[in-house]
């Protein structure tokens, strides 16, 4: 069931049923989520269950801003260290999750066991109005991984969810995402920044703003964090993704000219195909715009019949890093 983010009723709603343990999914900034009350097992584990997640994968919890957020964020962290703090001030609320000591005892299932925790204030102004009706019902916070079955493709509208779950879920709708890519995920919890994830937030917004070098997961001696995020192969569509550069591709489309069928091509260049049968799509020339159509793009030609999705591989910029990322996690599935 989709309900509209706009009424206080439906936010209501909502929080009353999970405060009693129950599901809803709900809009960010970046992708849907789906929430339960990250501090209760019981709840969080009807997340694994929903969304066919291995539970020792770790996930995010949300937090409310300001004062109320701040409270949340110390019930479930240890004191943050001062580059989080500073990341925290400058980010929050926003497309930035940061991975900190968790505080033994609390959202143990939600952090899938391990002695850190993932957490994010939300921008969307939706989820930040059920995050504080949580709050009043004592959630705390919600834990929300992407609101998709394991390993495909996040979604960036209400109809997306309702796609993957069917209409047993609440889904609270608060319009198509506008970042269109999971947030940046900084590993907070091993004295410098780690990017475990790159997203909207970039590296170099992330080092001038607390003044340190990002760390790749591969400069640290430790093994990383489990993080499904980061798996090889994630954001997968049902039909294979391959990139090449814009000439490959053209010369892919001319060698099955005419019998060309069941291909989708997403590319900022321009190129012809002789076979009315051929999705095609202009990817944006900048990346903001480029990451906030990515998923839907990759849903429409799934639902276009396309069994070949060809990627124009995007620039090698920094800007670009996020998109970069998951197009090479959507290829990488076979
Ligand atoms: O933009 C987002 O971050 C979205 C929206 C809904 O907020 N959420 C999201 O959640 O992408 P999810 O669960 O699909 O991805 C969370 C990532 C996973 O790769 C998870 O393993 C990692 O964050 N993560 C969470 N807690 C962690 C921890 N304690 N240590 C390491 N990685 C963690
Ligand atoms: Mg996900």
């Amino acid at each position: 069931m989709i309900l509209d983010g706009q009424s206080p009723d439906a936010i209501r709603q909502a929080a009353v049923l999970l405060r009693a343990g129950g599901l809803v999914a709900f809009p960010t900034e970046t992708v849907y989520g789906l929430g339960a009350d990250a501090a209760s097992d019981a709840a969080v584990a009807g997340i694994f269950a929903a969304k066919g997640r291995p539970s020792d994968h770790p996930l995010i919890v949300h937090v409310a801003a300001g004062a109320p957020g701040a409270e949340a964020v110390s019930r479930f962290a240890q004191p943050l260290p001062p580059f989080a703090e500073l990341l925290e001030k400058v980010f929050w609320p926003g497309p930035l999750t940061l991975i900190v000591a968790r505080r033994p005892g609390v959202g143990a299932a939600a952090a899938g066991g391990q002695d850190t925790i993932g957490l994010r204030c939300p921008a969307h102004p939706v989820a930040q109005a059920l995050l504080a009706a949580c709050l009043a019902q004592g959630v705390p916070g919600l834990a929300g991984p992407s609101a998709n079955r394991f390993g495909r493709v996040s979604p960036t509208t209400a109809a997306h969810v309702h796609d993957e779950f069917g209409d047993s879920l609440m889904v609270i709708d608060g319009g198509p995402c506008h970042v269109g890519i999971e947030s940046t995920i900084i590993d907070c919890s091993r004295g410098v920044p780690v990017l475990l994830r790159p997203g909207g937030i970039t590296r170099a917004q992330i080092e001038a703003a607390c003044g340190e070098r990002v760390r790749d997961p591969a400069e640290l001696a430790q093994p990383d964090p489990r993080a499904s995020g980061t798996l090889e192969a994630h954001y997968a569509p049902q039909a294979k993704v391959r990139l090449m550069d814009a000439r490959a591709l053209q010369t892919g489309l001319d060698v099955l000219g005419a019998e060309a069928a069941h291909i989708a091509v997403w590319s900022r260049s321009l190129l012809k195909s002789r076979s009315q049968r051929v999705l095609q799509r202009r990817m944006p020339d900048d990346a903001v715009a480029a990451a906030q159509q990515l998923f839907a793009v990759l849903r429409e030609f799934d639902a276009g019949g396309a069994r070949l999705i060809w990627i124009e591989t995007p620039p090698d910029a920094p800007e670009w890093e996020g998109v970069r990322d998951r197009l090479r996690r959507a290829a990488a599935a076979d």
